[in-house]
């Protein structure tokens, strides 16, 4: 159907059109591919940086579009839906029926607006035996640190997923003129200056991130997979526990709203929809018998950093039997997820550093915000590990690359390692970065299985086959311009039957 057809479609009678505006200024995006389906996302906002996205208190009609082919020639679902002013004017499109390992272009309509076109790409059957897996992890983009020029290069890139793995954004303040971006063109409303923590504020920052036309090119070239980390509520949080000091009901007020906007405005699943302060955002996404991906949450279930949180010499506390990173039962889930698989690939896709990493010091100081916190969760992910081959730990959080070697006991390096950890580098947080940074040498020498370190800004692309796993580590010289060019720093290799990062 082309371009005409689609505006010829009937909308609900007396469907109010939202704008005169092209309300479509969030762009589109997909996510969580399944053998027969993808979740489609889009938001109405014809004027993003207000409240309410510029629109009144209405629900509007919006239909929506599945081809085969770039030019929607040959359209193969279709369907309307409601975009509700209770959920930020969000539309979530949970489309099945589609044929499993393929690409197809999607979009939408309301009143005479219709939305850029969007690429998505099913996964393989279930029963698929496929010889080849490529994907990309990003994480951290704080938009007052840089330009996402790393996003735009990831768009070029031919992907079958994306796993986000966390900070999508950050809570604090963001200048009028969007910080080191130094945006002249852009001057954001004083209401950008608050910290988030209303529902309100929590949508607009969602609204101005989803403007960077850089970001929507990535959302709108492959299906996304995503975990949050701690930003998109409030640093370093645990479960319940804020980092600074509100009595806890008002945390859960915070907490809430923030899990509300997150659901609003990303592709996810009716199931992920989350009831007051709690949403269930861990699941499993398999890509034939391949490769299972476990999207974990290592924040809304955690114990309470041990010893007060930091980057501590001694805690006796981090050793305490009952502490959780994952909480019962998604420890449970994964472990038994992990073990039953028969998945050529078990691919852990979550926030914080597994691999132990001491940061100096006489007792070679851990942090304790990591898995270095919660020993007993790291000690019976890797016992399995040790008997399941196959599993990579994919991590973001600290907006450093890390290739690491994954042992049961790290005080032993000369044991043979029992899985590797992919950590990646954030696309913008932090700013420019640097290749060598004293602080990951210093690292490396007291942590001899981190194989690789590099404090520049980008995302990793990886190719999985049958029996090997590729990663190649791309950089951006710098962020706080435009414009940058994409390298490929180092690539690393793992094989299946014998666990261990070496350079390509
Ligand atoms: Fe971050």
């Amino acid at each position: 159907m082309h371009r005409r057809g689609f505006l010829a479609l009937p909308l609900a009678t007396l469907a109010p059109a939202p704008a005169k505006a092209d309300p479509f200024t969030l762009g589109v995006a997909s996510g969580d591919p399944l053998p027969d389906g993808v979740v489609l996302w889009t938001r109405l906002a014809p004027r993003p940086l207000e409240p309410a996205g510029g629109l009144p208190k209405a629900d509007f009609p919006v239909r929506w579009q599945v081809a085969e082919d770039e030019g929607f020639g040959r359209i193969v679902k279709d369907g309307a839906t409601t975009a509700a002013a209770a959920y930020g004017h969000s539309v979530h499109v949970d489309v099945r029926g589609l044929e499993p390992g393929r690409d197809y272009f999607y979009r939408f309509r309301t009143g005479r607006h219709i939305s850029p076109a969007g690429r998505t790409r099913t996964a393989p059957a279930r029963t698929a035996r496929p010889d080849r897996m490529r994907f990309a992890i990003a994480s951290c983009q704080n938009y007052s640190d840089g330009w996402y020029t790393a996003l735009r290069h990831l768009a070029g890139e031919d992907l079958d997923v994306l796993f986000f793995l966390g900070d999508y954004l950050y809570e604090g303040a963001v200048t009028s003129a969007g910080g080191a971006r130094n945006d002249a063109s852009l001057r954001l409303p004083d209401t950008f200056e608050l910290a988030t923590d209303t529902l309100d504020l929590y949508r607009m920052r969602y609204a101005l991130y989803r403007t960077d036309p850089d970001l929507q090119a990535a959302h709108a070239a492959v299906p996304w997979a995503l975990t949050w980390d701690d930003h998109e509520v409030q640093d370093n949080y645990a479960a319940g526990v804020p980092r600074f000091e509100v009595p806890p009901v008002d945390f859960l007020v915070h907490r809430a709203n923030a899990y509300r906007a997150y659901w609003e405005n990303q592709p996810l699943r009716r199931p992920r929809q989350p009831a007051g302060p709690d949403m269930p955002l861990h699941r499993r996404l398999r890509f034939g018998d391949l490769a299972h991906a476990y999207l974990l949450d290592t924040r809304q279930y955690r114990t309470d950093q041990a010893c007060g949180d930091g980057i501590l010499d001694v805690c006796g506390e981090r050793d305490e039997p009952g502490r959780t990173l994952l909480g019962p039962g998604q420890r449970t889930w994964l472990l038994n997820g992990m073990a039953t698989s028969g998945a050529r690939w078990n691919l852990l896709a979550q926030q914080v550093m597994m691999a132990e990493c001491r940061y100096g010091g006489e007792a070679g100081r851990l942090d304790m915000d990591k898995w270095d916190g919660y020993p007993a969760d790291r000690a019976a992910i890797l016992g399995t590990a040790a008997r399941v081959p196959g599993t990579v730990v994919l991590t973001g959080d600290i907006h450093f690359n890390y290739a690491a070697d994954l042992l049961t006991d790290f005080t032993r390096p000369d044991t043979p390692p029992v899985a590797v950890e992919l950590v990646g580098t954030s696309l913008t947080s932090g700013g420019d970065g640097a290749d060598v940074v004293p602080k990951l040498q210093l690292q490396q020498r007291f942590s001899p299985h981190l194989r690789f370190t590099n404090g520049q800004r980008g995302y990793v692309r990886c190719e999985l086959t049958r029996d090997t796993l590729r990663a190649d580590f791309r950089v951006l010289s710098h962020v706080t311009r435009p414009g940058s060019p994409i390298t490929t720093r180092a690539t690393f290799v793992s094989e299946r039957a014998r666990p261990g990062l070496v350079p390509a």
